[in-house]
């Protein structure tokens, strides 16, 4: 199949044809929204509805055309609706849905090729059909493993919205998703390095790394039982805003995990399968983790999740019953063969690397260039601005964050930040004509926002 195979639904776009959200928009999402409850911030800020999307492309019910800057939500990376993603799913759910546990033609092909492209000896496997539910066998396998019951995770990091999961997170806007002071005994939570904001730095106002690694080690002595099983973290801060750490922060802290037999559990479930321009973000840093999540990219939009171990402590899995249901059914094990297949067929990865090289030219650009735009962070297509009021205060320019992303959507762009981070995660198959046309419609609706604000 030509690589090409989405440009043709992208000619034309961005097409606005009505006033966003539409008529139609609005009755349905009204509708829907009667009976549906808990929608995301994003969606309440601009209730459009999609009725279409191939490629880079989203047609809104309204019959406006939109280009897609979000992936769902880091999720349909190589497109919507790849046709060889959806011929294949296509093809086993009109001959096996569901297997349970057995093996399975597909099931073979997929868990074969997938630990082909993880590092290391991370090759003992358990597919789920949520990302939270990968979290949450991790976190058990964890405690198999070492037979230890307390967990490390950092603040604003997100692992999903069960209990486990959501002990292992505190979101920026309020404790939103353990609703209170519901999170469990024994999970502990400490800051990460974000080079924009460092809680430790140097006399150079840098940030100082090895402060975080001190800290934590003084913590892992001092703040727990003593009863560590693995701190669990993203490799950068996804929905917390696209966050780097400092490029000598992973391996430093593999190295106090080492030192004191805590397994490191780096949940890659947004920015692994190629979001950065490799497969796990991790390998960036060139640091194999004991324990590792993914999902989103997986299918590609079929929801398929993985939770993986090394090879040492594969017997973990066996202990804690790992399988479940709809985990590793024939058209998920089909969508995430199609999907490592497409990553390789149509040289995805370096794509990632070279558009992206040109994503972060234009960010850098635009933080010269604006008041408002106090840090651009990009790493591959996995993106972000951080608005602020002053480059001096760095105060959160949260009023500006809201209004830049519903001006953008107007122009005709699909994406999802809020807050004052605007974060960008555009298909990988994205090219650097598009990539620009997005990065256009967003600094332009900057400009307008300076502009009401006087600056
Ligand atoms: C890093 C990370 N882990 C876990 C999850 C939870 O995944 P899911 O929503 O598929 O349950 C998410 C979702 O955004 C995520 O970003």
């Amino acid at each position: 199949m030509s690589k090409e195979w989405w440009k043709k639904s992208a000619e034309g776009i961005p097409e606005i044809k009505t006033d966003t959200p539409g008529v139609e928009s609005r009755r349905m999402h009204e509708s829907t929204a009667r009976y549906m409850k808990g929608l995301s911030s994003q969606v309440k800020l601009f209730p459009v509805c999609f009725a279409e999307g191939s490629g880079i492309a989203l047609t809104d019910v309204d019959g406006n055309r939109y280009l897609d800057f979000s992936s769902g939500i880091y999720v349909t990376s190589l497109g919507h609706c790849h046709p060889k993603i959806s011929e294949a799913v296509a093809h086993w759910a009109g001959r096996l849905m569901n297997a349970h546990d057995f093996s399975t033609p597909i099931k073979e092909k997929a868990l074969e090729k997938l630990v082909d492209v993880l590092p290391g000896d991370l090759n003992a496997v358990q597919l789920y059909s949520d990302g939270t539910a990968a979290v949450e066998a991790g976190i058990r396998a964890a405690r198999a493993v070492n037979n230890r019951q307390e967990f490390i995770s950092c603040f604003r990091d997100f692992h999903g919205k069960s209990m486990a999961a959501v002990s292992l997170a505190k979101m920026t806007r309020g404790d939103v998703y353990s609703y209170g002071a519901t999170r469990a005994p024994g999970f502990y939570m400490v800051p990460r390095p974000n080079p924009y904001r460092p809680d430790f730095a140097k006399p150079d106002g840098t940030i100082d790394t090895d402060a975080y690694i001190s800290f934590y080690e003084q913590f892992i002595q001092e703040g727990t039982v003593g009863n560590v099983s693995a701190f669990v973290l993203e490799p950068v801060q996804g929905w917390g805003g696209s966050i780097f750490p400092p490029d000598d922060f992973f391996p430093k802290l593999k190295s106090l995990c080492d030192k004191h037999s805590i397994l490191l559990f780096v949940d890659e479930v947004l920015a692994g399968m190629g979001r950065t321009g490799e497969w796990l973000c991790m390998d960036h840093w060139g640091v194999v983790p004991d324990i590792v999540t993914l999902g989103k990219s997986l299918g590609n939009g079929f929801p398929v999740t993985a939770m993986v171990v090394k090879e040492e402590y594969a017997d973990a899995l066996e202990k804690i019953s790992a399988s479940s249901s709809y985990g590793g059914n024939p058209m998920a094990c089909a969508a995430a063969l199609a999907s490592i297949e497409v990553i390789e067929e149509e040289d995805i990865l370096e794509n990632v690397r070279s558009v992206g090289a040109y994503f972060k030219r234009r960010l850098e650009a635009m933080l010269d260039a604006h008041p408002i735009v106090g840090d651009v962070k990009a790493k591959g297509f996995l993106l972000g601005v951080e608005l602020v009021k002053d480059k001096g205060t760095k105060e959160p320019f949260e009023e500006a964050g809201k209004l830049v992303y519903r001006k953008a959507f107007r122009k005709g762009l699909a994406w999802i930040p809020a807050g004052h981070i605007l974060r960008m995660s555009p298909p990988l198959i994205m090219d650097e004509h598009y990539a620009g046309m997005g990065l256009d419609m967003i600094e332009e609706s900057i400009a307008e926002v300076e502009k009401e604000f006087g600056y």
